[in-house]
């Protein structure tokens, strides 16, 4: 064990990660309303629907300017002439800024690859002639109104020496990459001779399974207000990344770190979209060479154009088993397109590294670099689309088998991680499964292909598992402010793009200390709190616990010293007591118990104040971590257009305990519905001739709508993860995974079509 968990050991009552349990878990929260799990409604919601909060292009400066990008239209060469003049001379044009006149600037880092490294990309931004996709920015027109700067960057043009690009899967695939590692993970993992076994196999499934590009459609567009005072920037951006945004903004600016001031309090959707793209890098640019304030917004096609999306992936899934369904080969093999200038390499190979038994294993995923924008984390990059082949090849198998596909995975359920060989943490999925069966009445499917029909619609019911990684990110801090009066303040840099975050963290934060709801205030957003961590691969809530369960200690140990020889506490130290109705008492004696307030008043003080860092995620090396879920779907399809229409849609989720049942609920359904998108709808056209985007609008890239969603039931386990913080493992991106196999199992089931290419457009079913 690390020093840090030495250092705890020697401080009893300490939360040591894998060693105890958060202290949460053995308090008997209060139940009422407001209590941890209730469905509370956003905290903000109020100010949402009047309009008075403020997201990122929302903020007023004074002369404040207004920006527009001109696009490339070559994937690669050289600018070898490039107007700007008509530009210049359009009504209300402030400047035109291009690479000639642009401040210099040194490239973005790589995300990950620093802890202040936020790039989506590492290419320069706009300081030299050299193209590197279709659709860089080539001109930022800074103008006195929106409508101004659109008209003005219409009227640059420029003239270029195309360099040979690689705009084609089918070319970039001939010379693959080997990856060093996927996203810390070995890229290869090989348990014993996988392609033997699967030879000699009694039944056997080979398949390949193709996911298009999707692209990024927050309502929201993505937006920057910023501002320079001297040699202080002040961003109001779009943002779940704000203290590595504000960390590498410093860096390309050649800053202090401290000026540069980061805020995002409102989000209208992130998914993995909203972090450092080239529009932010610009703006602030521009303004300084403006020496005004710049709002850029992107147009839609902006965000098509230059903020990434999920890449398009080809992959293998091979499953052997004996007829009794025992796998003796699980081989899920395959390719993505990437970039060389990013770090997305969709790790579509993660689900089947912990879902199944299988005597032989052989994951392996490698990329083709292309000369396009780069890709980047979609909501549940990897899962979604690995999901996507492994529950579809599960699927077919259940088939050869004659077995149902719940039943099939009831045998392959492991005893500890078949990859990793650890324990698992919590591990519920075959309950999901039966809790979802039962509930969506999975028992009145027909095992055979097009046995019901009404009229010309055939139905069909599917299934698939559903996975997303328990992590938790060191480094985050929490500070908790105790006035006087009794309030309680908790401020750390994280974000709620929408999915509820203050809400949860309110109820959590009231239930850890023993305060009423109201008494309780979360501050976030803004990089002058305590450093955050990023809200990424659904980590964010257990890594905002584990920094308050730390502040909570030292904040109990603070009011222990402060309480002194007359409070009924004196000699207990923080392993003899918890904190419960407004003060702190002896965890086995009600009698001796002191308020937050009687403790404060009698020490004359006015408040107290105390921050700590979350210890390091220990859990995460001791155990096999994930959430899990059981996704169904039940589909009509027309026997004459080929029309796919989701009838029923059901997800029963393992994800430890639930903090807040509405927003939760609300996270699992908004996964579904862009589940849905992905296997239906969604895809980003991509121009093998040009690299260039073809449909960069919504009313061409089509994302589901109303009338595409029926009602969505959702289920959980609501079964605290006894190593997570709160129990909870994350939520934010395990709604997406598993739908594309299970309405595509239901399509099968429904017509007796496989169609292993997304998305399942009518045209695939004719
Ligand atoms: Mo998520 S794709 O880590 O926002």
């Amino acid at each position: 064990m690390s020093a840090q968990s030495d250092a705890a050991a020697s401080r009893p009552g300490r939360w040591q990660p894998a060693v105890t349990q958060d202290p949460l878990l053995r308090k008997h929260g209060a139940q009422g309303e407001g209590a941890l799990g209730q469905p509370v409604s956003r905290i903000e919601g109020p100010l949402k629907v009047q309009g008075k909060a403020r997201f990122a292009a929302e903020f007023p400066y004074e002369g404040l300017c207004y920006a527009a990008l001109a696009f490339s239209t070559v994937a690669r060469g050289r600018i070898v002439a490039l107007d700007t003049a008509a530009a210049e001379a359009a009504p209300g044009v402030v400047l035109v800024m291009t690479h000639r006149n642009a401040p210099r600037m040194k490239a973005p880092s790589l995300m990950m690859s620093s802890p202040t490294a936020a790039g989506a990309s590492d290419l320069p931004v706009m300081q030299d002639d050299e193209i590197h996709w279709n659709g860089q920015p080539i001109a930022v027109v800074l103008a006195e109104t929106q409508e101004q700067a659109d008209h003005a960057a219409s009227l640059v043009t420029a003239d270029y020496a195309p360099l040979p690009a690689v705009t084609s899967f089918d070319e970039a695939r001939k010379t693959p990459r080997q990856l060093d590692n996927l996203l810390g993970q070995p890229p290869v993992v090989e348990i014993g001779n996988a392609e033997a076994a699967l030879k000699g196999a009694a039944v056997q499934v080979d398949q390949i399974y193709r996911t298009p590009r999707h692209n990024h459609n927050a309502i929201e567009l993505h937006a920057a207000t910023v501002a320079w005072t001297g040699d202080e920037l002040r961003v109001h951006d779009a943002s779940q990344l704000l203290d590595l945004t504000a960390g590498q903004l410093a860096d390309i600016f050649g800053l202090e770190a401290d000026k540069v001031r980061v805020s995002s309090p409102y989000v209208g959707g992130g998914f993995g979209g909203k972090c450092l793209w080239d529009h932010q890098i610009l703006a602030c640019a521009a303004a300084k060479l403006a020496g005004r304030p710049v709002r850029i917004m992107l147009s839609r096609e902006g965000v098509f154009r230059i903020v990434g999306g999920r890449t398009l992936t080809e992959q293998r899934v091979a499953l052997g088993a004996g007829a009794d369904g025992r796998l003796d080969a699980l081989i899920h093999t395959g390719i993505a397109a990437m970039t060389a200038h990013n770090s997305c390499p969709e790790q579509f190979t993660f689900p089947a590294r912990h879902l199944y038994a299988a005597k032989t294993i052989r994951l392996a995923q490698e990329v083709a670099d292309m000369d396009m924008l780069a890709n980047t984390f979609m909501r549940a990059p990897g899962e979604s689309v690995g999901t996507f082949a492994l529950e579809c090849a599960i699927d077919e198998l259940a088939e050869k088998l004659g077995l149902d596909p719940i039943e099939l995975r009831r045998r392959i359920e492991p005893e500890k991680d078949p990859t990793s060989g650890k324990p698992f943490s919590a591990r519920h999925l075959i309950d999901a499964y039966d809790k979802g069966a039962e509930r969506f009445g999975w028992n009145r499917r027909s095992a055979t292909p097009r046995r019901q029909r009404d009229g010309e619609w055939l139905i069909g019911m599917g299934c698939a598992t559903a996975t997303y990684p328990y992590h938790r990110f060191p480094g985050g801090a929490a500070r908790i402010r105790l006035t006087a009066g009794g309030q309680v303040t908790v401020s750390t840099a994280v974000h709620d793009m929408g999915m509820g975050t203050a809400t949860a963290q309110v109820q959590h934060i009231a239930a850890r200390l023993g305060v009423p709801l109201a008494q309780v205030s979360f501050e976030y957003g803004d990089t002058t709190l305590p450093r955050g961590v990023i809200a990424g691969g659904s980590t964010q809530t257990a890594s905002i616990g584990g920094a308050v369960i730390a502040a909570t200690e030292v904040f109990v140990e603070e009011l222990l010293k402060l309480a002194g020889n007359d409070s009924p506490l004196a000699g207990l130290s923080l392993a003899d007591v918890e904190t419960r109705d407004g003060g702190i008492g002896h965890r086995d004696d009600a009698a001796r118990f002191e308020s937050y307030e009687s403790i404060l008043r009698r020490s004359g003080r006015g408040e107290l104040v105390c921050e700590a860092e979350a210890p390091p995620p220990a859990e995460m090396e001791a155990f096999s971590m994930h959430s899990y879920g059981a996704q169904f779907c039940e589909v009509r399809v027309s026997e004459i257009t080929g029309e796919v229409r989701v009838s029923r849609f059901l997800g029963s989720f393992d994800a430890g305990r639930i903090l807040n049942a509405k927003t939760a609920t609300s996270q699992f359904k908004g996964g579904i519905i862009m589940g849905i998108g992905l296997v239906l709808t969604e895809e980003t056209n991509f121009d093998p001739r040009t690299g260039r985007i073809v449909n960069a609008s919504l009313a061409d890239y089509h994302v589901p709508v109303q009338m595409d969603i029926p009602a969505i039931e959702i289920l959980y386990t609501d079964i605290p993860d006894p190593q997570a913080p709160m129990g909870a493992r994350g939520i934010g991106e395990i709604g997406i995974t598993g739908v594309g196999a299970a309405v595509a199992n239901a399509v099968y089931n429904a017509t007796g079509k496989r169609i292993r290419d997304l998305p399942i457009t009518l045209d695939k079913l004719m």
